[in-house]
């Protein structure tokens, strides 16, 4: 097993792209702030974009992150995904020095799931964050069987606990087992907006009348405005931080 960088290997590229492509829903690719901010970020932050090799060679997992000037306060935390990008992005520009690193990203080959490779890469990138001297590891978490329960607020949501106090959600308890804290959630994080037959081509689905939607693999409902012909998503997630 290997942790190399994106920039360092441009040639895996595409084995890359696969591994992550296939673990997401199409909507989530057509949020407007990455469109803007992600050529930036692979820019500025490549020392944080890591893939994780097997002895073959083969891309196995991959995750990347931002730094970004938090003050550590739950207050001040960014509203999301979306906002620690923007952050991230416009306080590099500024040369405001960075104190934390936020996870953006984790993503494990599905032929790899449940042997621990996420934590892999979750610890490759924590160490990089204690390198450069960043003081907090944060994540806007996307908590894998949230989309199972879209009409739970993820302030309820991230609550639910088992018998041995870890949570009910998969992803949560990865980080709870590397010792992350549940700090709010962020309810912001992602909003993604489109025409009504953009939202029927990304989900597959047909949205013949105005009002809410349960999407698959969506956290939250998506609502549909036949009249102004738009659909609108605001996905909540939940902040995290690291020990
Ligand atoms: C979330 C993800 C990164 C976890 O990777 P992983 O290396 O399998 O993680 P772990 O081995 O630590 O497993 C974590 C937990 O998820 C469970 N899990 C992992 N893959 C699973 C699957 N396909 N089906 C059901 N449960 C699964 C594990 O059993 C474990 O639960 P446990 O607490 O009961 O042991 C991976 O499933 C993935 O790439 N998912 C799609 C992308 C994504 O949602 N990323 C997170 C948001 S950024």
């Amino acid at each position: 097993m290997e942790i190399v960088t994106r920039a360092d290997r441009p040639d895996l590229d595409e084995q890359a792209a696969v591994v992550f492509r296939e673990r997401w829903p199409e909507f989530i690719f057509h949020d407007d702030v990455p469109k803007k901010y992600l050529a930036r970020v692979e820019q500025f932050f490549s020392r944080y974009d890591i893939m994780v090799l097997d002895d073959e060679g083969a891309v196995v997992a991959g995750g990347w992150g931002v730094p970004l000037a938090w003050s550590g306060k739950t207050e001040d935390l960014p509203s999301g995904y979306d906002d620690a990008m923007v952050q991230a992005v416009e306080g590099h520009e500024a040369g405001t020095p960075p104190t934390t690193l936020s996870f953006m990203a984790a993503a494990v080959s599905s032929k790899h799931d449940k042997r621990g490779l996420a934590t892999t890469v979750l610890s490759g990138l924590t160490q990089r964050a204690r390198e450069d001297g960043l003081t907090h590891v944060i994540a806007p978490l996307r908590p894998t069987w949230k989309h199972r329960y879209p009409l739970v607020p993820m302030a309820e949501y991230a609550g639910w606990t088992r018998a041995d106090g870890l949570s009910v959600d998969p992803w949560i308890r990865t980080h709870q087992r590397m010792g992350a804290r549940i700090l709010a959630p962020a309810a912001r994080s992602m909003v993604i907006e489109g025409t009504v037959a953009e939202w029927e081509s990304w989900t597959e689905m047909a949205f013949p009348v105005t009002g809410d939607y349960v999407v698959p693999d969506a956290l939250n409902l998506v609502h549909i405005d036949r009249e102004t012909d738009r659909g609108s998503y605001v996905e909540e997630n939940l902040w995290v931080q690291h020990a």
